[in-house]
């Protein structure tokens, strides 16, 4: 594992952006695995700035984003593709065909996920996946559980997550009690993996996640087992190590 620990969140935006950015240049036709939430925001913002400033293009890129809310449609503000569009694919130059999220309006969870597996592998695997990390551990919307689920599935949200994410939505109430997300097995698949993290309140988290027991109760802990982590934090989130 590489771990880079920044002064501020936008440090650490700009390093990640820089890793990713790497990986473009060097590969123009790179399959890009993308998170959602509140840090991945800053790296976007500067992955948008290389491409205006033409350092970088996504015209060959292909995507695929971790995860999405069952029940939401692509065009609800709080659905994870309206939060791609707005952050990166509307103002870059990828093939709208080329972006892949979850179908959260496909009720058919089997349908859905299956699917997402399948054209994953069809597009020749992920070269590099980028992930947050939640308070409990949890990649994607892979929760704290007895087994590491393998591959894309339906999830039933934790009241935890659905509490940090009541945040975004009018009322508790409406915030989606299930998704769809990409396994651990799908996630460890990717030849590359970027955990970005910012903030005190993730600084127990980043030292259990890659200083702890690899354990399916703290999913991000699987990723000591892969080959090749590089680890993104701000001073905040690396405050514990
Ligand atoms: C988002 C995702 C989640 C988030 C995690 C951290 O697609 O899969 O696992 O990465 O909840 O979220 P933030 O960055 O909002 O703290």
């Amino acid at each position: 594992m590489q771990l880079f620990i920044e002064e501020t969140y936008e440090d650490m935006s700009r390093r990640a952006a820089d890793l990713i950015a790497a990986q473009l240049i060097v590969d123009p036709a790179s399959t890009l695995g993308l998170a959602t939430g509140s840090t991945p925001i800053g790296l976007y913002a500067d992955l948008v700035e290389d491409f205006q400033a033409d350092r970088i293009s996504f015209e060959q890129v292909t995507t695929f984003n971790l995860d999405e809310y069952r029940g939401l449609s692509p065009e609800h503000d709080q659905s994870y593709r309206y939060f791609m569009q707005k952050n990166l694919f509307d103002h870059v130059d990828i093939d709208p065909e080329a972006t892949s999220v979850p179908d959260g309006a496909n009720p058919d969870a089997q349908a859905a996920c299956e699917s997402y597996e399948q054209a994953i592998s069809e597009a020749g695997g992920i070269d590099l996946q980028l992930l947050g990390l939640g308070h409990n551990g949890h990649i994607g919307f892979n929760e704290p559980c007895d087994e590491f689920p393998v591959r894309t599935h339906v999830v039933e949200l934790t009241e935890s997550t659905i509490n940090a994410n009541s945040r975004l939505f009018e009322s508790i109430d409406q915030v989606p009690r299930e998704a769809y997300t990409m396994g651990i097995g799908t996630i460890m698949k990717a030849r590359a993996i970027l955990v970005v993290a910012s903030g005190v309140d993730k600084a127990q988290i980043v030292r259990d996640a890659f200083f702890g027991p690899v354990t399916p109760q703290v999913p991000a802990s699987v990723l000591q087992l892969h080959p090749n982590v590089t680890v993104v934090v701000d001073a905040e989130a690396g405050s514990l190590l």
